[in-house]
């Protein structure tokens, strides 16, 4: 055999992994292969691997470990829309994907090339967690990716798709990195499996139940896309990175758009004329934005907060917005996480905000209370607080009590405040007002609930309204709903060239 014909020979041997057998079992259970994966995420033609023929020499703790080249990951790089990306995918097919020296040692390689060269990393999770039979060398592996996922947060994206199982301390790698995207029935992550569980606190649950993607988009919040097949998530994947720049000192690509006619007349009646009415700020949005260009993120988790990026005049933005479709928009402990956390990826990533304000306060109660609403409402307060990128804040209705200074206010440090006709902006709705600042008279009048309503709609008439706010300056510009994307467009351009400078510190301490 020559030896081009031996190399040749070699690469057909690593690329079958675990082999045929192993890989007819992985498509039986409707997963793909880490390879194919590959092939869906990246570019034609544009994947070029790095250490496929890396062995492992380790004397396992039992027997010998059988030698299969590339020991369960496949690592490299290559383009998405042409963009470069590092990537890592398991291949279940050798020893189930477990976590070996050399194993990490690859993902860890690929980590510094790819924090040297300002590129994000996308890691496709499918392993049965720690080599059982490398003992402490595997589990100082994961701590070694674990600290470069930690360095590497706020420089470069980082993506994490669970595809298979992921537990043990294995969840940490994904739980540090930017996002989250698990599939549906074929993938699963905890801490602890359902039999430790069963052991310890006497509780029967599934795999599926205890860590499925369904639990974790709607439950824990632990995975921000839910995705009905591997094919979904990897399309997710592309659709995802395209809003975000290389790393942190780049700017995100900017998709070709056409200056039209900016007015949008259906925005006039989409807020109800009832302040107690729901209206769905998903209509805002597709509204204000460019046409289909919302990707939501935690899409079924605390829903009374939206989150995602949109486009607008071509450009990224990222929206964090009151839902008032849901629990009227409230802001409870979930609410604030996952602004807080959608607030620094843009603030970190030099994507500009843009947040819509529909909010009667923080939720009131005994939960919210003793499990910490204090610190983690301070969350979201703290993070648009923090943030430099461009903020721009559009009051459709309710911006009441705290709840009003958390969401993006001009004092801290919005960059414009739009607000509709219909905005109320005052320290509390007026029933509650009325009821606390005229109780005595209303329990004395003769007709005490006539007196009320005859209170409650001067209340409503003197303080319920942006004028207020705007007279004091709180507010930029009291604007018809028509016509708040084109003063979006012209906000956003202004403020493109946006530089702030923070005090010197070493970094701040954001209420955990
Ligand atoms: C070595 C492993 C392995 C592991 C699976 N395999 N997990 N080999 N180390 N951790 C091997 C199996 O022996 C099998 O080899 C092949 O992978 C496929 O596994 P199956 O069990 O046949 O697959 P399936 O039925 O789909 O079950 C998958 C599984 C199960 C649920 C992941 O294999 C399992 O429970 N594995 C052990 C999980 C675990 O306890 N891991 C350690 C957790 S502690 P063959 O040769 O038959 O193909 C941990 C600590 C991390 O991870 C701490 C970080 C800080």
């Amino acid at each position: 055999m020559s030896k081009i014909q031996e190399l040749h020979s070699k690469i057909a041997t690593a690329q079958l992994g675990g082999g045929q057998t192993r890989i007819d079992s992985q498509h039986k259970k409707g997963k793909l292969t880490a390879r194919e994966r590959l092939q869906l995420l990246l570019d034609e033609g544009s994947f070029e691997e790095l250490g496929m023929f890396v062995h492992n020499r380790n004397k396992g703790l039992t027997t010998e470990q059988e030698q299969f080249p590339g020991d369960g990951v496949v690592t490299g790089y290559g383009t998405i829309n042409g963009r470069l990306v590092y990537v890592f995918s398991q291949d279940f097919t050798v020893y189930g994907g477990s976590l070996s020296e050399p194993h990490a040692q690859k993902i860890c390689r690929i980590m510094d090339l790819a924090m040297e060269n300002g590129a994000p990393v996308i890691g496709l999770n499918d392993s049965g967690g720690a080599r059982i039979q490398e003992g402490v060398v595997s589990l100082g592996g994961y701590a070694d990716i674990f600290y470069r996922n930690t360095r590497a947060s706020g420089v470069i994206p980082q993506i994490s798709a669970i595809m298979g199982p992921c537990a043990g301390g294995a969840v940490y790698s994904p739980a540090i990195t930017d996002f989250i995207l698990m599939v549906e029935n074929t993938s699963y992550m905890f801490v602890t499996g359902p039999n430790v569980v069963k052991t310890v606190t006497h509780e029967e649950v599934t795999s599926e139940a205890l860590g499925g993607a369904q639990t974790h988009a709607t439950k824990s919040g632990v995975t921000h896309f839910a995705c009905s097949n591997e094919v979904a998530c990897i399309q997710n994947i592309k659709q995802l990175l395209s809003y975000m720049p290389q790393n942190c000192e780049d700017a995100a690509p900017v998709y070709p758009y056409e200056p039209g006619n900016e007015t949008r007349p259906s925005l006039n009646n989409m807020i109800p004329e009832n302040p107690n009415q729901p209206y769905d700020m998903k209509e805002v949005i597709a509204e204000l934005t460019d046409t289909d260009s919302f990707l939501e993120v935690h899409k079924d988790f605390a829903d009374n907060i939206i989150v995602g990026f949109a486009r607008i005049a071509g450009r990224s933005i990222g929206i964090v917005a009151n839902q008032p479709a849901v629990l009227a928009g409230v802001l409870d402990i979930h609410a604030s996480v996952k602004g807080a956390r959608f607030t620094r990826f843009c603030d970190a990533f030099n994507i500009p905000l843009l947040v819509l304000v529909d909010v009667p306060g923080f939720l009131p109660g005994t939960d919210q209370e003793w499990n910490g609403i204090i610190t983690n409402g301070a969350k979201l307060l703290f993070a648009l607080s923090e943030a430099t990128v461009p903020k721009i804040t559009v009051t459709t209705r309710k911006a009441y009590g705290g709840a009003y200074c958390v969401m993006n206010s001009k004092h801290i440090g919005a960059d414009l405040n739009f607000a509709f006709p219909q905005a109320e902006i005052a320290v509390m709705g007026p029933k509650g007002a009325v009821e606390i600042i005229y109780k005595k008279e209303i329990d004395s009048a003769p007709d005490p609930a006539a007196r009320m309503n005859e209170l409650v709609a001067d209340y409503t008439e003197r303080f319920a309204n942006p004028y207020l706010a705007a007279e004091k300056g709180y507010i930029d510009e009291v604007v018809t709903p028509e016509e708040t994307r084109s003063k979006l467009i012209k906000g956003y351009k202004m403020l493109e060239n946006k530089v702030v400078n923070l005090p010197r510190k070493k970094h701040g301490n954001i209420p955990l």
